[in-house]
C-alpha cells in the first residue's frame, strides 16, 4: 500500500482514501489493485500483461493509452546506477507517467507548482500517474528492485526534460522502513 511523506511538514499519510484526496488537486490518481495469486514469481512480461488485461483495458479506454509494457529493474540490470541516476534528477515529461507496480518498491518525489515537495512510496499493487509537465524524480528502495507495467499514449513522450537547479538533492531518497528510521534523529531519553 502506498504511503506519502511530506518532508517539509514532517507529515505522513498512509490511509488509501486520504492518499487519493491529497493527490487529487495535483491531478494524480492512485489505485490499489488486488495482486494476490494473480501472477507467479517467475511470470514473463507477457503473462503479467495478460493477468492485468482487464485493468489495463479500463485505463487505456479512459486515458487514451495505446501501449503497455513491463519494465524490470534489479541489481542485475546492466548499468543500473547510470540508469537510476537519470530517474533521480528532477524532470518532466510531455505525457503522463503511468506506473503499476507488480513487484518491488520505489519512491516518486513530486514538486508541485503550489505546495511542498512530497514523496509517494509505491509497492506491489499500487498504480499512480504523474501528470504531464509535473516536476518529479524517482528512486528505488534499498533492494533496488521493481517490476512495473507502464502505459503510454506516445512512447516518445516519455523522454525526460531535466529541470535546471532541480531540488532533488534536498530530499531524502530513502524509502520508509528500517533504513529510513536510521536516518531520523531521535531525542535521547533522559531517565531521572
Ligand atoms: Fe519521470
Amino acid at each position: 500500500m502506498a504511503r506519502i511523506r511530506i518532508q517539509d511538514e514532517n507529515r505522513e499519510i498512509s490511509d488509501p482514501q486520504e492518499i487519493c484526496e491529497f493527490l487529487k488537486p495535483f491531478g494524480i490518481w492512485y489505485e490499489n489493485w488486488d495482486v494476490d495469486g494473480r501472477i507467479g514469481a517467475e511470470a514473463t512480461n507477457e503473462e503479467i500483461l495478460t493477468a492485468y488485461a482487464p485493468e489495463i483495458d479500463r485505463l487505456s479506454k479512459a486515458g487514451g493509452f495505446v501501449t503497455a509494457d513491463v519494465i524490470n529493474v534489479s541489481p542485475a540490470t546492466p548499468n543500473l546506477d547510470t540508469m537510476l541516476a537519470k530517474f533521480a534528477k528532477e524532470h518532466t515529461h510531455t505525457e503522463d507517467e503511468v506506473r503499476f507496480t507488480v513487484r518491488g518498491s520505489g519512491v516518486f518525489h513530486i514538486h508541485p507548482k503550489n505546495g511542498p515537495v512530497f514523496a509517494i512510496q509505491v509497492e506491489s499493487g499500487d498504480l499512480i500517474n504523474v501528470p504531464r509537465g509535473t516536476q518529479h524524480w524517482f528512486d528505488l528502495c534499498e533492494d533496488k528492485t521493481i517490476r512495473c507495467i507502464r502505459l503510454f499514449q506516445d512512447t516518445s513522450g516519455w523522454a525526460p526534460h531535466y529541470v535546471e537547479g532541480g531540488v532533488h538533492e534536498k530530499y531524502s531518497p530513502v524509502c520508509l522502513g528500517p533504513a529510513y528510521l536510521k536516518t531520523v534523529a531521535f531525542e535521547p531519553v533522559v531517565k531521572v
